[in-house]
């Protein structure tokens, strides 16, 4: 069969590739996808994800060969393996320290992807499997927490399932659902554990791959935000691109040191990084009968977090106004046209409002700070995928986003006072302002014209 990777090989590669594509899958995924050359630093963090995935599955094994998942057991077959399993600390820190650094990456690599404006056609799908792989990471976090079964870990746990119960008419019952028992127990760990082992991380394999085979179909996007495709020389090559076997995973290799310098610092001199990777309160027992003083979860939550906690009685009424505001808007634009879903959803939302506790609507703005981002792709409507040729005001606009982003972050490790939840909320308003006004913003200013080929400087 023909085919745009050509392959003849002898011997056992030979051999195998008339069985099975293995030559061919190498060159189409490694030493002839043709990335564009002027990668920076910036995509480092993809393949730094891919060594933190592996990791998390590597250092995961030899854990489950330690751990008892099972109330009465947990915590102290977590001090087993601190204490006893030869080399048990460095498999147990190289795991902790590697669900916070895979947040640390995946954030740089989102954040990345905003930038130069990755999510755009013909990307959307690289992005939406990415969204999905956020949700899976999560997840994968959130059950992975429960299993140290420390004071953290059970209340924790017992905060983020109770929310569920703020869901009207279903709650209580599905809450008791995902507990399998009235407050969290033995039942809950062991279900946990299994979403934590198996279920989670196989779809989180799955979604990588999804992930790689969608933006290898594609290609990759650059800087510059311009399609290397365009440009092709009589070899049918792209003029900008360069084969990523041998250029870029040597390039790979200098991030993974890097990376690993860092990661081997974290682990050996500060695994609990002042209680933000590993909190102090969850080196207790878990204790049923004792709620610690505050319950935080663990860095990587706390933007979404903070936003929670804001949704109090008097913002859910400033959100009933913009939400009316919006509805307004959509209205006057529909111009007498019959137009008139998005007015309609809206008087619909307020209402519901009214008439449900502001607990449930902090559970929703949570949820749709990460569902937005799914709808990036047709949200930005700038005539220029890469910020580099965007106006000053759209860079002004990303670093309120990011400030805002990181102080919420900040205010969910703090205990909830008056002036903190008042910024918390001015920081939740400008979250969503900043996705919901792109559609408006985004195609305002003056434009700078993208170059006709890469900009590339050699080293
Ligand atoms: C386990 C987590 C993830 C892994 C292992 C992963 C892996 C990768 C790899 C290896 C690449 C190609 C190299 C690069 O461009 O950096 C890539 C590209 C990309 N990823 Fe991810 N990714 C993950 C999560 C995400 C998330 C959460 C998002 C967004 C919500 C995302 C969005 C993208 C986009 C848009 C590209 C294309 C970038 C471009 O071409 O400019 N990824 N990913």
């Amino acid at each position: 069969m023909a085919s745009e990777h050509e392959v003849e090989t002898t011997g056992l590669a030979g051999w195998i590739d008339q069985r099975f594509p293995m030559t061919a899958t190498w060159k189409k995924h490694v030493s002839e996808y043709y990335a564009p050359k002027n990668f920076n630093f910036w995509y480092f963090f993809g393949s730094l994800a891919l060594l933190v995935l592996v990791n998390q599955i590597v250092t995961g094994i030899f854990l489950t060969m330690n751990y008892k998942p099972d109330a009465t057991l947990a915590f102290a077959s977590v001090e087993y393996i601190m204490r006893e399993v030869p080399w048990g600390w460095l498999i147990r820190y190289m795991h902790s320290t590697g669900a916070s650094m895979f947040f640390v990456v995946v954030y740089l690599h989102m954040f990345r992807g905003l930038m130069y404006g990755s999510y755009r056609k013909p990307r959307e799908l690289v992005w939406i499997f990415g969204c999905l792989i956020f949700l899976c990471l999560m997840a994968e976090a959130f059950f992975g927490y429960l299993l140290p079964w420390g004071q953290m870990s059970f209340w924790g746990a017992q905060v983020i399932v109770n929310l569920f119960s703020a869901i009207p008419f279903i709650g209580p019952d599905l809450s008791l659902w995902i507990r399998g028992d009235y407050v969290v127990s033995d039942v809950t760990l062991n279900r946990f554990f299994a979403f934590h082992v198996i279920a989670i991380p196989l779809v989180l394999v799955g979604l990588v791959i999804a992930h790689l085979v969608a933006l290898h179909e594609v290609g990759s996007n650059n800087p510059d935000g311009i399609e290397i495709k365009a440009k092709k020389g009589p070899d049918g090559k792209p003029l900008d691109g360069i084969p990523f076997h041998p250029f870029y995973s040597v390039h790979d290799f200098m991030g993974v040191t890097v990376f690993l310098l860092i990661f081997a610092a974290i682990i050996f001199f500060a695994p609990e990084m002042g209680g933000y990777f590993l909190e102090a309160n969850n080196f207790v027992p878990a204790n049923p009968l004792q709620t610690p003083p505050e319950i935080a979860p663990v860095w990587y939550f706390t933007a979404f977090y903070a936003m929670l906690r804001a949704t109090t009685d008097p913002f859910k009424i400033v959100l009933m106004i913009v939400i009316g505001l919006l509805g307004l808007l959509a209205l006057v634009k529909a111009r007498g046209k019959w137009k008139l879903g998005l007015p309609v959803l809206a008087v619909l939302v307020i209402l519901a409002m009214a008439f449900t506790e502001s607990k449930f609507w902090g559970v929703v703005v949570m949820g749709s700070a990460v569902i937005s981002l799914f709808f990036l792709p047709w949200l930005d409507q700038s005539p220029v995928r890469s910020i580099r040729y965007r106006p000053f005001f759209h860079k002004v606009f990303y670093a309120i986003f990011v400030i805002a982003f990181l102080t919420l972050g900040f205010l969910g490790t703090r205990p909830p006072s008056p002036v903190a939840t008042l910024i918390a909320q001015v920081c939740a308003l400008i979250y969503f302002a900043f996705f919901l006004g792109m559609p408006f913003w985004t195609r305002l200013g003056t434009f700078k014209q993208p170059p006709e080929r890469v900009r590339f400087k050699p080293h």
